[in-house]
């Protein structure tokens, strides 16, 4: 049975949902917080499927649902999340959403923002950069979300090594360990932090 005074997580995610699925994991069981419900603007995304394997609420828009008739909008505040956590997600996040949960919108970039990072750095454009570039070294951004692509404020920065005969795909597989380690713990102890203020 599900406690209602549970914190509600709310996950947008555009992809395969690797990250949603060890959000799904990690508090598939916890006592005091929730995945409420994932949201995609994908419909090939696995991330829905992987939701639907936890009974967790897996939704589908449309650009027009989320940039202009406020249907997103409405079925996220329906969830009541205290926070949004965007996991892969491609879209730029409207207005209405972001004054709806100000301060409670998250996102996880793979790359050591501010480099790195804006419109169209995701995926494997992000890696091949980095690679290209010679960086010694990358890592995970975790940050607030505000109105432009990857430049609210820092919540985490973690690190690994580039090695000089590093692929992209490579590089990426590092990065994504870090991102699955990390997620699930910055989102608890956000929620928990938050609890209590
Ligand atoms: C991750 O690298 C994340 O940092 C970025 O998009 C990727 C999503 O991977 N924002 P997945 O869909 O969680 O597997």
């Amino acid at each position: 049975m599900e406690r209602p005074d549970k914190k509600n997580i709310v996950i947008f995610a555009s992809g395969s949902g690797s990250n949603a699925q060890r959000l799904l994991e990690h508090f598939e069981h916890h006592p005091q917080i929730r995945v409420a419900a994932l949201f995609s603007n994908n419909p090939k995304a696995y991330a829905l499927k992987r939701a639907e394997t936890y009974h967790v609420p897996a939704l589908l828009f449309s650009r027009d649902e989320f940039y202009n008739s406020g249907k997103v909008l409405e079925q996220v505040k329906a969830f009541n999340p205290d926070l949004i956590v965007l996991a892969g997600f491609l879209w730029l996040v409207p207005q209405n959403l972001l004054h709806a949960f100000p301060n409670k919108i998250i996102n996880i970039h793979p790359a050591l923002l501010p480099k790195y990072g804006g419109k169209g750095m995701h995926g494997i454009n992000v890696h091949t950069a980095v690679v290209q570039a010679g960086e010694e070294q990358s890592g995970i951004s975790i940050h607030y979300v505000n109105e432009e692509y990857d430049k609210g404020e820092f919540i985490l920065q973690e690190y690994c090594p580039v090695h000089p005969e590093d692929t992209p795909e490579e590089l990426a597989a590092r990065v994504l360990q870090l991102e699955h380690r990390h997620l699930p713990l910055v989102v608890e102890q956000l929620l928990l932090e938050k609890d209590e203020l």
